[in-house]
């Protein structure tokens, strides 16, 4: 916890707010000053000219878009302050740039769907039924020759990855249902390639097996892997040297966006506080380091916040008490007419914590006036601090607003009371 004189004043105040007994009057204001310190001085509109400025183009990670956007953010930080670093991180992007695939079976194209990330390479081959491509179920005779399975009971990696053992030089995957080819997804590194036709073309195709031999001519070009460099921004203010409790309390967002997507909401919302709370916090007296982090590739699978807590070392893990997440805290129409304007604070494990118990007694105590509820979800970077054994949670609006990862997710959908809402109750938590 904090020091004795942050956590005196932090009980006073959860107190404050819960010493109401039956009967009495509502503490309408039962903020204390401690809290004002730091809920006084955020301003929405500052959060939301940096949505604005964020939102003016995509900032899909790998891109010039996320640079720009993260050396914004990082420029900001020292300007508040903060010992700062731009932390690159290599990561695999899909490449799908004029993609195309030909999959000729007796002169006849089945128009396949090529796997998003596989491999662009030509092979003519025999075709073997490699059933659902089940680790030690298939045949040894997919050796050179092209595997057909059907989807199903495994990932699409692991099928891939169970042919190739075997010497498989392509993948033909058919659908398990419906009439639609559109799925299959290759890692980097499964350097055959692979394509999805439909369930009706499969099952043709299998049944055709049956009666002999069929060869086939497989091509997909421009698909696959590159390496791609994304970066994560940290802030850290160091707490008074004499008078340190050798904790670190975290808060976060990510600053990507996908592609095409301007991520108002998604996530620059939750930048814009992340760098408010910073500057409002920035010429406080500490006892605790702070450090805040926007995080590049969340949108590719949290690969920024994983990469973050991979450089950290058993004794700097230990020392994180706290990871405050925040993505989506903005939209106009999320939230719907659930409690607390909709925010929630989703943990991995759906349990409270440390992070849930001080901004649910924040939410009391603030513009909220309630308490936040919690819920169980993942899908941000509050998952690896987590792995890592360390309070952690999201903080949402639920249910999503229609906008959500489309292009649609620009700066009129957003609401400066959400942002404000939010703020305080992740500052006045964190302080
Ligand atoms: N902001 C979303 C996370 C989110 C969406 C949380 C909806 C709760 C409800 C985040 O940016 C996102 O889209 N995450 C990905 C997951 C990731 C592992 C690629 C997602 O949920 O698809
Ligand atoms: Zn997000």
């Amino acid at each position: 916890m904090m020091s004795v004189l942050l956590t005196a004043g932090l009980v006073l105040s959860v107190n404050a707010a819960y010493a109401q007994g039956p009967g009495e009057a509502p503490n309408s204001n039962a903020a204390s000053a401690f809290d004002n310190k730091i809920i006084k001085k955020i301003s929405a509109d500052n959060m939301y000219n940096t949505i604005a400025l964020l939102s003016k183009e995509p900032r899909t990670a790998g891109t010039p878009g996320e640079l720009k956007g993260a050396q914004y953010i990082k420029g900001q930080f020292e300007k508040y302050g903060y010992e700062t670093e731009l932390q690159p991180f290599a990561f695999y992007d899909v490449v799908r740039t004029n993609v195309s695939g030909v999959l000729e079976i007796g002169g006849q194209d089945l128009k396949p769907y090529v796997f998003s990330g596989s491999f662009s390479g030509e092979v003519t081959a025999e075709v073997v039924n490699a059933g659902k491509a089940i680790l030690g179920t298939v045949p040894d005779a997919v050796k050179g020759k092209i595997a057909l399975v059907e989807r199903g009971d495994n990932t699409f990696v692991d099928k891939v990855k169970n042919v190739i053992e075997k010497g498989a030089v392509g993948v033909i995957l058919y659908n398990n249902t419906g009439t639609a080819n559109n799925v299959g997804v290759a890692d980097p590194g499964q350097n055959i390639p692979a394509v999805t036709v439909t369930r009706a073309q499969g099952t043709t195709l299998a049944e055709q097996l049956k009666s002999g031999p069929v060869t086939a001519h497989l091509k997909v070009t421009g698909s696959g892997y590159k390496v791609g460099t994304s970066y994560n921004v940290i802030a850290k203010m160091k707490p008074n040297k004499n008078k340190d409790t050798g904790q670190i309390v975290m808060v976060g967002a990510h600053h990507d966006s996908v592609p095409g997507g301007p991520g108002a909401n998604d996530d620059a919302s939750g930048v814009s506080a992340v760098l408010e709370l910073a500057r409002v916090m920035g010429n406080m007296p500490i006892d605790t380091e702070l450090r805040f982090v926007t995080f590049g590739s969340e949108e590719k699978g949290l690969l920024g916040s994983y990469h973050y807590a991979s450089t950290l070392s058993d004794t700097e893990a230990d020392k994180i008490v706290a990871h405050f997440q925040m993505d989506m805290i903005g939209s106009k129409d999320a939230g719907g007419d659930n409690k607390a304007n909709g925010l929630i604070m989703y943990t991995i494990d759906g349990k409270k914590n440390l992070v849930t118990d001080l901004a649910s007694a924040a939410g009391v105590r603030t513009a909220m006036g309630e308490a936040v509820p919690y819920g169980q979800l993942g899908r941000s970077d509050h998952q690896p601090f987590h792995e890592l054994g360390i309070p952690a949670a999201l903080f949402i609006h639920s249910p999503l607003e229609p906008w959500y990862h489309t292009p649609a997710d620009t700066i009129d959908k957003i609401d400066k009371n959400k942002l404000q809402e939010t703020a305080e109750i992740v500052g006045a938590a964190v302080y």
